[in-house]
């Protein structure tokens, strides 16, 4: 394709994509697809000659569209908010047209440093201290095992320069809870830390956050059997309940036993954009003073979920990336120059040699949407996530599960005529009725088990959500949960 038929193209598919945008309000916002049905309404062999773009659009449309939950649907009220703003979609074309690659600082000077401008802007905007420097990884779960990697090595005295885990001599523990992402289970076992080196800890019944007395009972437990404690994944932001783990008391039990403490704030770290929301993020800090005690060793967020910026762009924060460096860095000779030991090679910073020009959809996304804007959103979606819990916890024949200290609201509804202690009833009553607000194509929302039974979560924060589309919502479900009853 040369520069002018890019043009043409490209033209055409901006345009194709502002008209999807304009009118998502009016598709299902659940996929209508079957499995296989998409696959099947390909060719078995791409065309041997050349189709005109006006052809892949058509293919979009019918093929692609049918075939996608519309997470930017104003009606989308699933999992987590998944915004992919239109300014941040920008930087990424930008991104893939330039064709830029990050192998070294020398491969491309742009990419480095804009990348970390960016993530110096977002600390600054985030409220952390000049402590902290910041890395651009592809999403949290990559972030976490990279966090753990170095915290396995910095507590097993760099094994993996040896005999790796098998020459450690105690084995290596981690400690987080049952509500953490799935994620971090990944990147335990990823890690070779081992299934039986994990405690998930208790959480409090009420906030389902960690207690940190029972952190400290399985961090002494573990000490005593001879096992060395490495690491803590604290939550600001479950994913079933957005529960905030108490981060300055998981950080002093952690402190006395050295181990490394990430903290995951996936969903969360948006709300660190808006100063009222710091106090999430208590604890972080290392204290104030020349010894510069305490606080969190990484800390990542998305700025692909509730913020917008387009999916992969995941914010990972370290105290002492060094720490990082010192697992990861690699120097072959085809990738060394004269700048190196002057500036910062990324590659040592994570998993992936070649890297994308991930910041510039982040750059886009700031200055083409503004930071005033976003936090008017992040402030709007708050502020519906309340007025539902009210409207759910005034109606007799619903709960609200569990806090709302952000943007999801729990809920469960509890039909009249049937028994209070009939779990496995209520539990087949629930996915009804959300099956039926799913099915309907006008809302989508996720179940999720609380305490091993059913409910339905509420995640407020498409960017296109507005104070209605929560009052649809609100009454689709009781709709639903009356007909399902
Ligand atoms: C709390 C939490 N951590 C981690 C993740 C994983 O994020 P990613 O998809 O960027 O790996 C999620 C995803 O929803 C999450 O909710």
């Amino acid at each position: 394709m040369t520069p002018e038929e890019f043009r043409t193209a490209g033209h055409a598919l901006v345009d194709w994509i502002a008209d999807h945008r304009a009118r998502l309000a009016d598709l299902p916002v659940r996929a209508v697809t079957s499995p296989g049905e998409v696959a099947a309404a390909l060719p078995i062999l791409p065309p041997d000659g050349v189709e005109p773009v006006e052809a892949l659009l058509a293919d979009l449309e019918r093929v692609v569209v049918p075939g996608i939950t519309q997470v930017q649907h104003p009606r989308n009220f699933g999992w987590f908010p998944a915004n992919a703003s239109l300014a941040s979609a920008l930087g990424d074309l930008a991104s893939t047209g330039l064709g830029a690659i990050g192998l070294s600082w020398q491969s491309a000077p742009a990419l480095t440093e804009v990348e970390e401008v960016v993530c110096d802007w977002m600390r600054r905007l985030t409220g952390l201290s000049p402590a902290w420097k910041g890395v651009i990884q592809d999403t949290s779960s990559t972030a976490v095992l990279v966090a753990l990697l170095a915290a396995r090595e910095r507590a097993g005295g760099h094994c993996a320069l040896g005999g790796g885990l098998q020459a450690c001599p105690a084995p290596l523990t981690v400690y987080t809870t049952a509500h953490a992402h799935s994620s971090v289970v990944k990147a335990v076992l990823l890690a070779g830390f081992g299934r039986e080196n994990l405690r998930l800890v208790d959480v409090d019944p009420v906030s389902y956050a960690m207690d940190p007395a029972a952190l400290r009972r399985a961090v002494e437990a573990d000490v005593t059997a001879g096992r060395r404690p490495a690491a803590v994944v604290a939550t600001l932001g479950t994913t079933g309940t957005t529960a905030v783990d108490p981060l300055p008391a998981v950080v002093a039990v952690a402190r006395e036993h050295g181990m490394w403490v990430h903290v995951d704030a996936a969903l969360a770290g948006s709300a660190l954009l808006l100063p009222e929301f710091r106090w999430l993020a208590d604890g972080l800090e290392p204290a104030a003073g020349p010894d510069g005690a305490g606080g969190a060793d990484s800390l990542a967020w998305n700025p692909h979920k509730w913020m917008g910026t387009a999916l992969d762009c995941a914010l990972l924060y370290l105290r002492d990336p060094e720490q990082l460096v010192r697992v990861m860095s690699t120097d072959p000779s085809y990738l060394r120059s004269a700048a190196d030991g002057r500036v910062t090679q990324y590659r040592d910073w994570g998993i992936p040699l070649g890297r994308r020009f991930r910041a510039l959809k982040l750059w886009f996304h700031l200055r083409l949407d503004g930071v005033e804007a976003i936090r008017a959103r992040l402030r709007r979606d708050l502020d519906n996530a309340r007025w539902l819990a009210e409207q759910v916890t005034a109606d007799p024949e619903w709960r609200v599960l569990a806090p709302v200290p952000l943007q999801t609201v729990c809920a469960r509804h509890q039909p009249p005529g049937l028994p209070a202690d009939d779990g496995d009833a209520l539990d087949r009553h629930t996915l009804a009725w959300v099956e039926a607000v799913n099915a309907s194509g006008r809302a989508f929302l996720t179940p999720a088990q609380l305490d091993g039974r059913w409910m339905a979560r509420v995640s407020v924060g498409a960017e296109p959500t507005e104070r209605e589309d929560v009052a649809a919502l609100w009454e689709l479900m009781r709709t639903a949960a009356r007909d399902a009853g």
